[in-house]
């Protein structure tokens, strides 16, 4: 008889002074297993908070890696130490080239407020950080984008063009992106990286038209990862729980379509609800972890030899943490 993973899950989470967080785009096995589940933002407020001494995070590497960066004297594991794809677009060199080329068009060092979200690198963190700049989420990005702007500086906006683009939008601001058509940062408001979510990228105009000429009343309701197109034209964008919030409230009979990740649409309503794509749009990274990989890296703890701990470097977390922490301030 093989193992049976839920019931040792169980058993372990009993036994160990431990707390299981899990995004909602984990696969729905190992969602269930979260005694904290929320999007990033609410994850990371939520983590911090928790007495258990080990917290086994369910989700992305940044995920964890903040966690560890806002409560350093917790021990952080990860089943799978996954890597969000638009968080590996950048890194440290990437982010310098970016305050480069703003400088090289006539902004300075002194001009510029970075602003991250919170899917980039310890590393990039800790560059924002070290400039007096700040962390973002989707859920947050509006309240963050504004604190920003008091400074009067110019916002470089990484890794995510499309979140930088469709707030700009939102706030009637200028925005352009480094790399693509002309991008003068003296004539924008936020200067966007050329970073972007390949899952998000799977809805279209065309997925729209469809659904909307099939049911002409049907609401679309989609992530701002999504690309500005596709946010100018739907009724509603907003972060993970934004999205959970407004579709749960929808009346029963009103059909939605929704541009998000799979296995957060699939569970939302029992009907009525679409995804948004002829394609399934799972995130590969987040679907990696599986209810072996949770077991596995509880057992570890049980015999003493725990595996996969997220561990960030002294002077990187320090300067990532002011990051982080302003965020936390202003959100
Ligand atoms: P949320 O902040 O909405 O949880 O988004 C995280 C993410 O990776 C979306 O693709
Ligand atoms: Fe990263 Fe996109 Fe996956 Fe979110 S859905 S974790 S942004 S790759």
């Amino acid at each position: 008889m093989g193992i049976d993973y839920k019931q040792e899950i169980e058993r372990l989470k009993q036994a160990l002074d431990v707390t299981v967080v899990a995004h909602y785009y984990q696969r729905d096995e190992v969602f269930e297993m979260g005694d904290i589940v929320g999007d990033s933002l609410e994850l990371a407020k939520k983590s911090r908070e928790v007495d258990s001494a080990w917290i086994v995070f369910c989700g992305v590497g940044f995920m964890g890696q903040s966690v560890k960066i806002l409560a350093p004297h917790k021990r952080v594991l990860m089943p799978k130490i996954a890597c969000c794809a638009m968080a590996r677009m950048i890194d440290a060199v990437y982010f310098d080239d970016s305050v480069k080329y703003m400088e090289a068009h006539g902004v300075p060092k002194e001009a510029i407020l970075p602003i991250t979200y919170i899917n980039s690198d310890a590393a990039v963190k800790a560059k924002v950080g070290e400039m007096g700049g700040l962390v973002c989420t989707s859920s947050n990005a509006f309240k963050i984008i504004e604190k920003g702007l008091e400074s009067g500086k110019k916002i470089l906006f990484v890794p995510d063009r499309c979140l930088g683009q469709n707030f700009a939008n939102s706030m009637g601001l200028k925005s352009c992106v480094i790399g693509e058509g002309e991008c003068d940062p003296k004539e924008a408001d936020i200067i966007c990286f050329n970073g972007f979510c390949s899952v998000h990228q799977y809805f279209t105009l065309e997925d729209i038209a469809f659904y909307r000429e099939r049911y002409p009343d049907i609401k679309i309701a989609v992530h701002p990862e999504c690309d500005p197109a596709i946010v100018d034209v739907a009724d509603f964008s907003g972060s993970t729980s934004q999205l959970i919030k407004y579709i749960t409230e929808l009346d029963p009979e009103q059909k939605v379509a929704v541009g998000t990740e799979y296995n957060l649409v699939n569970r939302l309503r029992p009907s009525n609800t679409y995804v948004l794509s002829s394609t399934k749009p799972e995130c590969p990274t987040m679907n990696e972890t599986t209810l072996e990989d949770l077991y596995l890296v509880l057992k570890s703890i049980e015999d003493g030899a725990p595996i996969n701990e997220v561990l960030v470097d002294e002077h990187i977390a320090y300067h990532a943490s002011l990051a982080l922490e302003r965020m936390m301030e202003g959100s």
